[in-house]
């Protein structure tokens, strides 16, 4: 193997640039030039590529966001519009190429590995919402989890001023992770997330208890991919009368300069990339199972997804703010 490329997309998470960094310089390490797609499969459309050099990452694994930009590009299902981005990377003579995204992301590699023999693809998961199957984690949740736990150790201070409920709605689309790891970091009494029926009466009823308990305040964690939390706040005062007050922390989730442990998984995960397509491999996408480096194929990634809830974390999260 003796050109790669690689490319950031869909949304953008705390920790792309590490990865990035790590593709390029594993690959030079082993005497492989690297390409960088810029604006994702958006510019693999547009021939938007240049070579990155040693230097070309300097200085960028502390960043948030991704230097080589991202985007979201619907038109790269249709396999004619796919042609002309297959065309792209074999001009350049580019026999493999790391897609740095989430599972549409994958999608995308995994059509260009189908429709070309001679190009090798590997997916890093890079997401906030944590919901790539065959990794424990995805790059950028731990650093939108830290974020989350610091605005809410700030909401808490109002809250309790005020003596009010709040209700936190959190990204994830539609996994309840950031929710969830949120909802026991922060003592939420009550996490409401997709992958579990929560009653709003008994939600009401928990807040009731704790004002009458003589509690200050509450925190009740909403994931978008559940309800808003502006619906959650309707659906509330139909059972009990208080002051509430919902705040949606929106992209701010998505940006920071990444945590040290989204920089060591993209570090990993990134290198990891590379001694696969170096392996022979393609159409796999890496990721960090039980803190074993691991590939698993597309199909297996699409097929099992939403497979990783840990119940048992939300069952103690339950327990603990009884
Ligand atoms: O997938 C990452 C994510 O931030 C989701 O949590 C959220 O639902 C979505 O992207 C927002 O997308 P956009 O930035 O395109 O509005």
């Amino acid at each position: 193997m003796k050109k790669i490329a690689v490319l950031t997309s869909g949304g953008d998470s705390p920790g792309m640039n590490a990865a990035v960094r790590a593709v390029t310089r594993k690959a030079i390490y082993n005497n492989i030039e690297v390409y960088g797609v810029y604006q994702g499969y958006q510019g693999l459309l547009n021939d938007n590529i240049e070579k990155l050099e040693l230097g070309s990452v300097g200085d960028t694994i502390q960043r948030g966001g991704t230097f080589l930009y991202s985007a979201r590009c619907p038109e790269f299902k249709d396999a004619d519009v796919r042609k002309k981005g297959i065309e792209n990377l074999r001009k350049r003579d580019i026999e493999g190429l790391v897609v740095i995204g989430g599972d549409g992301s994958y999608r995308g590699a995994q059509r260009i590995s189908e429709e070309c023999k001679e190009i090798q693809t590997i997916g890093v998961p890079g997401t906030i919402d944590n919901d790539i199957n065959g990794s424990d984690f995805t790059i950028g949740f731990d650093t939108a989890l830290n974020t989350i736990i610091d605005s809410v150790d700030k909401i808490r201070d109002t809250a309790s001023s005020h003596a009010r409920t709040f209700i936190i709605e959190v990204m994830g689309r539609d996994c309840g992770d950031l929710a969830l790891w949120a909802g026991l970091s922060v003592g939420a009494e009550t996490i409401i997330l997709p992958e579990v029926n929560v009653d709003i009466k008994d939600v009401a009823e928990k807040i009731d208890n704790g004002i009458k308990r003589g509690k200050k305040h509450s925190i009740v964690m909403v994931a978008e991919g559940c309800m808003s939390g502006e619906a959650c706040a309707k659906e509330l005062s139909k059972y009990i009368n208080i002051d509430t007050r919902v705040s949606v922390l929106g992209h701010i989730q998505r940006g920071g300069s990444p945590s040290g442990a989204d920089r060591v998984l993209a570090s990993r995960l990134g290198g990891h990339a590379v001694e696969l397509l170096l392996s022979g491999k393609t159409a796999v996408g890496v990721g960090i199972m039980n803190n074993e480096l691991t590939d698993t194929p597309f199909d297996e990634i699409f097929n099992a997804k939403n497979q990783k809830f840990e119940h048992s974390i939300y069952n103690l999260a339950k327990e603990l703010s009884i």
